[in-house]
């Protein structure tokens, strides 16, 4: 049965909205991507930065552990939380500025990403277009510093508004201070479980170039014979690469590629084009090289493959999917068995991409 988080008694003002309301045994199956089903004993829904202030400050829940739930694109549930679910609602959308050199636009960070690239492209504030489509929310756009098609979420990236879930302070944190790696962050470091995202602000720089280069774009180029596309005709060429590989998560759950592409060295690499002249690779400019992982986990013949209820999808090796009925135990059962067989032919270990709860 919900319950008021506030007691009764508490003097604080609740600022906009209502007490928060503290849900109980609740269903995560439409809450991730990959529908997998568990139950979050407890679950809140955050719906501004005042929201998670209280809830900081709450007698009961201030100090629970605490699990924060943006559109659940990047997590294996494998069994119930006991954590408390923050499930983030922040709304909202806006063009902060706009100079000579760049549009700043803002979003809250319960807003759907896929739906915010559309929203920015519509007046043509162009600049995310090559990401369009991926699954999630903008809160948790950072989080795994998202990327596609030759660009990453840092690459427009201007500051974020957050909440420090043990002193409820409100923190405005830079590129830097959000540490950026490869789907990687400082959420994902020392500040995970620790700071809850509430506003995102990116910068678009103008005038607007395309980003181009990534092979299957270069192919499109190639196909159309339009050397200089607009910002809508990349955003359409990049829903139609992503509609033809990637399973749509309202049709086939999932959560996009399951491991990161591994960077090993120069020699490591040639080591394995000795054996395997067709390994797709690309070098980086410190001397490293990454290899595409679903080159790796295709090569030894995972496509289709099943454990359970998840499988191995069929046009891209490396998204896992839930055929219908999987549990995350049978995800992880899959993941771990491709690992074995990724480490035993090449020598390298994947590293998956998403939180494995
Ligand atoms: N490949 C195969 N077999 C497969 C899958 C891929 O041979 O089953 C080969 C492809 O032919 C291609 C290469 O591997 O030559 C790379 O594949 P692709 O271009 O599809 O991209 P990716 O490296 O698998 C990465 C990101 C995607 C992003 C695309 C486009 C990671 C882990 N994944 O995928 O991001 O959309 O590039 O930029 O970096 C995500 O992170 O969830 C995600 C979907």
């Amino acid at each position: 049965m919900p319950f008021p988080c506030a007691s009764p008694e508490d003097p604080r003002p609740t600022g906009a909205g209502a007490a928060l309301i503290v849900e109980s045994r609740v269903g995560l199956r439409e809450f991730n991507t990959f529908g997998l089903p568990a139950v979050a004993q407890h679950l809140v829904r955050v719906r501004s930065a005042a929201d998670v202030r209280r809830l900081v400050d709450d007698r009961t829940w201030g100090r629970a552990s605490k699990f924060i739930l943006g559109g659940g694109s990047n997590v294996v549930f494998t069994r119930d939380t006991e954590s408390l679910v923050v499930k983030v609602e922040i709304m909202g959308r806006r063009l902060v500025e706009t100079t000579e050199t760049a549009w700043v636009v803002e979003a809250g960070a319960g807003e759907d990403w896929p739906e915010f690239v559309q929203w920015t492209l519509e007046p043509g504030w162009s600049g995310l277009e090559t990401l369009a489509l991926i699954p999630g929310t903008v809160g948790a756009a950072p989080v795994q510093n998202i990327g596609a098609y030759g660009v990453e979420l840092k690459d427009r990236f201007e500051s974020l508004d957050a909440v420090d879930l043990v002193t409820g302070r409100s923190v405005v944190l830079d590129a830097a201070a959000c540490r950026f790696g490869y789907r990687d962050s400082a959420f994902k470091q020392h500040l995970a479980g620790r700071s809850l995202i509430t506003r995102v602000r990116l910068r678009l720089p103008r005038p607007w170039q395309p980003v181009l280069g990534y092979l299957d774009l270069e192919r499109k180029v190639a196909e159309t014979g339009i050397t200089t596309p607009d910002s809508h005709t990349l955003f359409d060429w990049v829903c139609a690469i992503r509609r033809a590989k990637l399973p749509d998560p309202a049709v086939l759950g999932n959560a996009g590629s399951f491991f990161k592409n591994p960077v090993v060295s120069a020699e490591q690499c040639r080591d394995i084009i000795g054996r395997d002249p067709e390994v797709v690779h690309y070098p980086l400019q410190d001397g490293s090289v990454k290899l595409a992982a679903g080159w790796l986990i295709d090569a030894c013949g995972w496509k289709g493959k099943t454990v359970g209820g998840a499988g191995v999808h069929e046009r891209q090796a490396l998204v896992l999917v839930n055929r219908g009925d999987a549990s995350g135990g049978e995800v992880v059962t899959l993941a771990r068995a491709i690992q074995e067989s990724v480490y035993g032919r090449f020598g390298i270990r994947l590293e998956p991409e998403p939180v494995v709860l």
